[in-house]
């Protein structure tokens, strides 16, 4: 089973491709569609995902894996044909979200916990019989006044390991996301503290439940600036931060390192990435599972309507196309 996890944490870091996020729950992708104007009905959501998936060309030659929604899984594109299909008949890797959703945390104002344990094991044993290779879990932190504290990084990364375990034993891998957010004003200096905090709890939870870190994916945020500091870091500050806090932090046996853009413009997100692969210095391969920073131009391309599909499929393949090179160091504006 090992050496299946590592084959396929392998493929999903192949050189010059990353991961498409196109797991949006179903109220991120209401908001998404609205932000559109498009009232967000499953066939609305069909309709979006198919014109992505169809991206046959950008899918074969950029992007190793795909991460899913429950509903998209299972859901089959206007003529019939499963997504699941479309998408592994362009040898791209399908992949599920499986936890439910980040809820208050007792005890803690303003944080949160990831859900979604109960019930995980039998949830992931159908998800591979559905065609699911691969699977992600996502926790937030969020820094503030006093935040985060050590009970919201310790509870998320104990979850975090739970679910790593379980999605392993059903022969799933697993991509460990722990998202600390760049919402607010804080520095560079602290995202960096906090980020190496929360990696730390997160690889001795690891650890502690026996998660082979050979078949896993780190899915970090970058080491950034937040979103309202007054004197933002520049690309190539991120950069060797972000290296620099993951070489502290991510043993040499993670199979890659695959970045989330988490609110950055889409040319910020292929910078970062691409000034990072430049240094050439870290024992993983760095590469990409982007959600808006791979979808945001082809949403809007798109708008709802049948006749933009061609023009929303070109606007996708575009940025797949940056952050491959990206992936690769190669890339400039
Ligand atoms: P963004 O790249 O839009 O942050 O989405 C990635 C993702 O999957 C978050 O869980």
């Amino acid at each position: 089973m090992t050496g299946k996890l590592q084959d396929t944490a392998h493929a999903m870091v192949a050189p010059g491709k990353g991961i498409l996020a196109a797991d949006e729950s179903t109220s991120t992708i209401k908001k998404r569609l609205a932000s559109i104007g498009v009232e967000s009905t499953e066939e609305a959501r069909r309709d979006y995902r198919e014109m992505l998936f169809r991206s046959h060309d950008a899918l074969s030659n950029y992007i190793s894996g795909v991460i899913l929604y429950d509903e998209t899984l299972r859901q089959k594109a206007a003529d019939g044909t499963p997504m699941v299909e479309i998408i592994a008949s362009a040898g791209t890797i399908p992949g599920i979200k499986v936890d439910t959703g980040a809820k208050p945390l007792a005890g803690c104002p303003g944080e949160k916990v990831t859900e979604g344990l109960d019930g995980l094991r039998e949830r992931c044993t159908q998800y591979y019989e559905l065609g699911a290779r691969f699977t992600k879990w996502r926790a937030v932190i969020a820094i503030g006044e006093g935040l985060p504290s050590r009970t919201c990084i310790h509870t998320n990364a104990h979850a975090l390991a739970r679910y790593a375990a379980l999605a392993q034993e059903a022969g799933l891998v697993p991509i460990v996301e722990p998202e600390v957010l760049m919402d607010g004003p804080h520095t560079i200096e602290r995202c960096f503290e906090v980020t190496e905090a929360v990696l730390n709890a997160v690889y001795d939870e690891l650890y502690a439940q026996r998660v082979v870190l050979e078949g896993t994916l780190l899915k970090p945020n970058m080491v950034l600036s937040g979103t309202e500091c007054p004197d933002r870091a520049g690309v190539e500050q991120v950069a060797e931060a972000t290296v620099t806090c993951l070489k502290r932090t991510v043993p040499a046996a993670v199979a890659g390192v695959v970045f989330l853009s988490g609110g950055q413009s889409d040319e910020e997100a292929t910078a970062h990435l691409s000034a990072m692969n430049a240094l050439h210095d870290t024992p993983w391969p760095l590469s990409f599972s982007y959600g808006r920073a791979l979808q945001a131009a082809a949403l809007h391309g798109w708008g709802g309507k049948a006749e933009n599909v061609a023009s929303a499929q070109a606007a996708f393949a575009h940025r797949a196309r940056m952050n491959s090179l990206a992936a690769d160091g190669r890339w400039s504006a």
